[in-house]
């Protein structure tokens, strides 16, 4: 357990696994070593664990893991609960699948599909209509660091993103600097301790003790190597990790960050 910063509200961690487009069958195996490392660590683990595979695998995910705790999350959800919108998964077929959350407003999403804070907030209210915890994903670009409006920016695509009234089991909010997603670059811990803080400030001023007690992660270029030290600083709660989650070596590498 860790504390957060702005109250006293013990806050388990979440390490998430985000597969993105990758994962045929085969992949299967890596997600069961975690699980089955998982329950052989029993309570050793102090931190909940998922994988959001692509949603081809969230069923099976589901029906084939469980044994060590591993919870099965989507990577999008359309807003809608059924309809004509070929190609989309809507929160409730996520759910129905097996699914306890689902990613909202990843970077990749909002560059490759236009996604913008209202409707990655209408995503939110999918999920929660469905009864999936939304994991909101906010970071800028390198052009806005560079520009010094990380600040501005992940304080806008908070207020935008998330709804009124959620609470710290229904939201985990991820942060993730674009320009350290897949690159190998993560921030200076300072750089990740300001904006973390400000999120958490941001998320107590408008959901009191939910937002002391919300879950903030960080993701990008997340590694076995450099876990111990990110997920040290001060109102992380977690990390949402690409790459280094495709193998189960890599990803429990960076869950021993919590193993007591
Ligand atoms: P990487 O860990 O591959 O940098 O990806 C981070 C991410 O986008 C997780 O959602």
């Amino acid at each position: 357990m860790t504390e957060a910063d702005a109250g006293a509200t013990p806050i388990r961690p979440l390490v998430a696994g985000n597969w993105k487009m990758n994962g045929l069958k085969a992949a299967l195996s890596e997600a069961l070593a975690v699980d089955e490392a998982l329950a052989e660590a029993g309570a050793g683990v102090a931190a909940d664990v998922m994988i959001c595979p692509p949603a081809t695998m969230v069923m099976v995910l589901a029906e084939l893991s469980g044994m060590g705790g591993l919870k099965v999350g989507g990577q999008d959800c359309h807003i809608n609960a059924a309809g004509a919108h070929t190609g989309d998964v809507a929160a409730e077929m996520l759910a129905d699948a097996g699914a306890s959350a689902v990613i909202v407003g990843h970077s990749e999403r909002r560059a490759d599909h236009g996604e913008t804070d209202r409707i990655v907030h209408q995503k939110v209210l999918a999920a929660h209509r469905a009864g999936l915890t939304a994991i909101v994903c906010v970071g800028e670009t390198i052009g806005q660091r560079q520009a010094g409006l990380t600040l501005d920016v992940v304080a806008r695509q908070l207020a935008g993103s998330i709804p009124d009234n959620v609470t710290a089991e229904t939201v985990v909010v991820a942060y993730e600097p674009v320009w350290a997603i897949g690159t190998g670059l993560t921030p200076r811990p300072e750089d990740v301790a300001e904006v973390h803080l400000m999120i958490r400030e941001r998320l107590c001023a408008r959901f009191g003790a939910e937002g002391a007690g919300m879950r903030i992660l960080y993701g990008g270029s997340v590694k076995p190597s450099n876990a111990v030290e990110l997920m040290g600083i001060a109102n992380v709660n977690g990390a949402l990790v690409g790459g280094a989650s495709l193998s189960a070596k890599d990803f429990l590498g960076i869950i021993e960050a919590y193993r007591d």
